[in-house]
């Protein structure tokens, strides 16, 4: 009888002494909130959350539409893996009382440390997210009040997002791709060939087509979709990357060694 009180005693207190409830439909007060750049029309967001599982899909709306993001963290600090804007983001997130804290790294060469701190409070009706983002030493903090909402404010972002194809005036080869998708494909772009947005886009109009660069990164997706169709079962095992690494000009024997640099993708650039 001892032993198995022992054992319960022990259950519980492997047991956070309380967890706070995050699940729900979120939408941000904007008056109250401090928003890094421009604030946004709205920005709404579902949690959802399942034993050690947090869920989270946002929708925020500024002058450009919607741009949903959708997120899922282990709460007990194990590391969890999502996308950050197309890239790599491996995070750990810990429950501590009515906070939760996540420190998140996005992979790539410009190193990006996200640090973001929930903190529920007025018996569970407000939620206030605390981030700041370190960007290659450049630091952005922003602090966000979102209100609990009843379950149908959720809707809209349970509705599937419009397509590429519907949201963008001249898309011809990623139609079907999500919106918010396609646009984290734009920075995958950026991020794998070392390049700006301007280097394939006429400033301030992203629908022409006058960089031939833009037609190339066109036949280049092609090009991908079909390696990948008939070589590895459809997988997206091939893509800009694999050949780029973050070079413009992809290098197709091993460079001459250079003094004083280690690597071959540092001596393509
Ligand atoms: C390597 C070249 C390349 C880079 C770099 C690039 N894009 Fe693109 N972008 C494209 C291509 C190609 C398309 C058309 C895709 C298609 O037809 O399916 C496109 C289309 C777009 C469109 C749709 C415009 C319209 O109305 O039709 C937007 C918006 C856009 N890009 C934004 C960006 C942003 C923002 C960046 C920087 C973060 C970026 N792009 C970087 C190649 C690039
Ligand atoms: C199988 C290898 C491979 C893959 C995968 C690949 N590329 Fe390329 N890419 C190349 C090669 C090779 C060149 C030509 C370099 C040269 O002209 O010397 C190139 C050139 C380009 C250029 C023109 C660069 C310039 O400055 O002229 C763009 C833009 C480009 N690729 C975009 C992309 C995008 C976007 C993707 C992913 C959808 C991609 N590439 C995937 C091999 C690849």
């Amino acid at each position: 009888m001892r032993l198995r009180l022992g054992i319960l005693l022990f259950a519980a207190s492997l047991l956070p002494a309380q967890t706070p409830d995050f699940t729900g439909v979120w939408k941000a007060d904007v008056a109250k909130s401090k928003f890094a750049g421009p604030a946004p029309s709205s920005e709404l967001m579902i949690m959802d959350q399942k034993g050690a599982m947090l869920k989270i899909t946002s929708g925020v709306t500024d002058h450009h539409g919607e741009y949903r993001s959708s997120v899922a963290y282990n709460t007990t600090g194990i590391e969890s893996k999502n996308e950050y804007h197309g890239l790599p983001m491996k995070s750990r997130a810990r429950l501590d009382g009515d906070t939760l804290s996540i420190d998140s790294q996005v992979a790539g060469e410009r190193p990006t440390s996200i640090t973001q701190k929930y903190t529920l409070s007025s018996g569970g009706k407000t939620l206030e997210l605390e981030s700041t983002a370190n960007m290659n030493g450049k630091e952005r903090a922003e602090t966000v009040v979102f209100e609990r909402q009843p379950n149908e404010a959720g809707d809209p972002l349970r509705q599937p997002e419009q397509t590429a194809g519907e949201h963008f005036k001249n898309v011809q080869v990623l139609k079907t791709l999500p919106a918010s998708r396609f646009i984290d494909t734009m920075h995958y772009f950026t991020a794998s060939l070392g390049v700006k947005c301007e280097k394939c886009h006429v400033e301030g109009h992203f629908d022409s087509d006058d960089k031939k660069e833009k037609k190339t990164a066109r036949d280049m997706l092609k090009m991908v979709a079909n390696i990948d169709e008939h070589n590895f079962k459809g997988h997206p095992k091939v893509q800009c990357f694999t050949c780029h690494r973050g070079a413009e000009k992809p290098l197709a024997a091993p460079p001459f060694a250079m003094p004083g640099v280690a690597t071959a993708s540092a001596a393509a650039k």
